[in-house]
Order: C-alpha cells, then sequence, then structure tokens
C-alpha cells in the first residue's frame, strides 16, 4: 500500500536485503529497517517491530533465508526452526512458516539451501498478498449487502479491534481488506477504530493506515464498542486473528471476545478476516492455545509525543501495583458469524472448516 508517494510492504526485499517498518515508531514516524541477520529476524518479531500474524510469519520465513545465508548446515536450520517460533507464541503463522521453510529445505544439500530459502520466503510473501486480496473480495460483498440498505450516502459503519491492516500482514491486511476493497468501489463506509489497549495498536496503526488510505474512521477508547452498538451505530464487525482452531474458536487480540459478546447481545454481524495460514486444525478447542503474557510496563506505562515533539513514555500507575498482560483471548465460534478465508466466508465450525480446507483438516 501506498506510504505518501511510494509502495510499501510490511516485509520485502531490496535486492537481496530484508526490509522491514518498524512500526514501533508510528504513527509518528515512518522508518524502515534491514535485518542482516536471523537475531536481527528474532529481535524484530520479539520486540513488535513487525507484528500482526501474517507479517510474522512472512518476516520469520525470511529469517530462516538469513539463517542458510549464515550457514546453510543442517544444525543452522534446527536452530532457526526451533529460535524463531519461540519469538511470540500465540499467532500460528510464526510456526506455519517455518515449519514449512523447514520442510522444503532440509531435503536439500546445503549449497542449494540459501537460493531457496530467499525464494521460498518470497513465495510466502506473495501468497500472504493474494490471500488477503481474496478476502478483500469475499468481504466486501457482505459490506456491499449492508451498503444496498442504507439510505444513498450513509455509511456502513464497521467496528474494528487491534490493527489487522496491511502493516500486520504483507500487503491489504486481513480485516482491512473488504475495508479498502469497499472505499475503492465507491461504497460509503465509516470504521469505528479500538484503540485496544494496552499497546495501542488501533489508535496508533489502524487509524493511521486508514487515514493514509482516506478512509472515514474514528477512534474508540476499547469500552465505547458496547455502547455503540446498542444505540445502533454499528453495522458490522471484522477483526483479524492469531489463531482459529478446528472448531472455529477465534484467537485475537485482548479484548475481542468481549466484542464479540457485545455483537452477539445487539444482533451485529461479527466477522473474522482468517486467511488459511491462521486456521491451526491440530487444535479443537480454543482454551488450548498458548496466549502470550506480555510485559506490566506495556499497562503501567504509557508513551506518546510531547507538546514540543518529544518521544517520551510515563508512568500511568501507582509504583506498588502489579499488573497483568494477557496479549490476546479467545472468542467461542458460537459468538462468530462468520470466518472471511480467501476461499469465501464459511461457518465458524469443525465440519465447515473440514469441507472449505480438505487437504489441511
Ligand atoms: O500483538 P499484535 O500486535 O501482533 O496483535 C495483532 C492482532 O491481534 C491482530 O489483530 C492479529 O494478529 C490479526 S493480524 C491480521
Amino acid at each position: 500500500m501506498r506510504v505518501g508517494d511510494q509502495s510499501y510492504r510490511g516485509v520485502f526485499l531490496d535486492g537481496e536485503t530484508v526490509v522491514i517498518i518498524d512500526q514501533t515508531l508510528l504513527p509518528h514516524r515512518f522508518e524502515t529497517r534491514a535485518l542482516a541477520t536471523l537475531d536481527d529476524a528474532i529481535d524484530a518479531i520479539a520486540h513488535m517491530w513487525v507484528r500482526g500474524a501474517p507479517l510474522i510469519g512472512a518476516t520469520a520465513a525470511h529469517g530462516v533465508a538469513l539463517a542458510m545465508r549464515a550457514d546453510p548446515s543442517d544444525a543452522a536450520l534446527a536452530g532457526a526452526a526451533t529460535r524463531l517460533p519461540a519469538a511470540r507464541p500465540t499467532a500460528i503463522n510464526l510456526a506455519w512458516a517455518v515449519e514449512r521453510m523447514r520442510a522444503l529445505l532440509a531435503p536439500l544439500p546445503p549449497t542449494e539451501r540459501a537460493a531457496a530459502a530467499l525464494a521460498a520466503a518470497k513465495a510466502i510473501a506473495d501468497e500472504d498478498v493474494e490471500i488477503n486480496f481474496a478476502i478483500g473480495e469475499h468481504g466486501l460483498e457482505l459490506i456491499r449487502a449492508i451498503a444496498e440498505r442504507k439510505t444513498k450516502g450513509e455509511p456502513v459503519n464497521i467496528l474494528t479491534q487491534c490493527h489487522a491492516g496491511w502493516l500486520a500482514t504483507v500487503d491489504w491486511g486481513t480485516a482491512t481488506a473488504p475495508i479498502y476493497r469497499a472505499h475503492e468501489a465507491g461504497l460509503a463506509v465509516h470504521v469505528w477504530v479500538d484503540e485496544t489497549r494496552p499497546r495501542n495498536q488501533g489508535a496508533s496503526l489502524t487509524a493511521w493506515e486508514l487515514g493514509n488510505h482516506g478512509v472515514p474512521h474514528t477512534i474508540i477508547v476499547d469500552n465505547a464498542g458496547g455502547h455503540l452498538m446498542r444505540n445502533g451505530m454499528v453495522d458490522l464487525a471484522i477483526v483479524g486473528t492469531d489463531r482459529v482452531t478446528a472448531q472455529g474458536d477465534v484467537c485475537n487480540k485482548i479484548g475481542t471476545y468481549l466484542k464479540a459478546l457485545a455483537a452477539h447481545d445487539n444482533g451485529i454481524p461479527f466477522y473474522v478476516a482468517a486467511p488459511s495460514p491462521s486456521i491451526d486444525f491440530s487444535i479443537v478447542d480454543g482454551r488450548d492455545i498458548p496466549i502470550e503474557i506480555r510485559g506490566e510496563e506495556e499497562i503501567t506505562h504509557i508513551s506518546g509525543l510531547t507538546r514540543d515533539g518529544r518521544h517520551e513514555t510515563v508512568r500511568v500507575t501507582p509504583e506498588k501495583s502489579p499488573a497483568l498482560n494477557p496479549g490476546f483471548d479467545v472468542t467461542p465460534a458460537r459468538l462468530v458469524t462468520g470466518l472471511i478465508t480467501e476461499r469465501g466466508i464459511v461457518a465458524a465450525n469443525r465440519a465447515a472448516l473440514a469441507k472449505m480446507f480438505p487437504e489441511r483438516a
């Protein structure tokens, strides 16, 4: 997608250099960073310079390629395949991408691994773009159907949680792909952007992205969603996901479950944009998904720009109060209206998912 007058992807190759966008600096500064080693790729994922399930998968694939460039031995491949997935535990795309790379590279002679790994990482990134574009096409029809029931010119109000935009993927985003396609198709859309405490990916990234593309949006505090739904101000919720189980339970950024409960209580469709690499057919019950517990400082402190333009972090809680910071929650399948996948919209249940992805199930 465009930033200023240039097109970017979440991770890309500049010649043979792997480049990412440092998302920790947004929305105040746009800077790219080159990743030169496996350790750089692990740092980028662990410190959330890149984040969002599809993007950490694609970045990890490039991390394997960097490891193979330095040392294409079996031991180095095994080391990369163990260390990368440990960088963040919840999003399944990370383990999925690393395992795909390992399975492809392991049978090759070491002399062929570096070139094959770079080509495979690029293929994973390109596929992500195609998948998200297809999600956009299917989701567009949902938005169009709602738009057709509205008074002419009245926008379709879509609520989203966290950030599942192009910066969370290689391009297009998952939850945002239908929104961008609808906007391009000339449909009036307006997005309620949950700020998404504690790291504020909604307020800092979703809002930045939508603003860059001219999509009307309004940032709300996380607790406002239920109130807006009760007052007829939300037509549809679309969120991303870090892992969907075989029975359609959806793990996503903390707070998603409460939005799904509020949507259910108010009869508002609650859709999950779910690329197939985010579906984990090895887990049935969402309670078995490992939930990342992140540092207390994300809750006890907050960062932003001062009035005179300095970036500062300040404490917002009492010194001695502890904090608990689960990064994700699980929305049970019964609260999910449907999963928007690259193959179409599917019900969140075991039979429907197995029918749509027979080769995975
Ligand atoms: O902790 P993050 O910022 O990596 O969490 C991201 C999200 O929860 C996204 O909504 C999810 O990964 C879907 S990404 C298209």
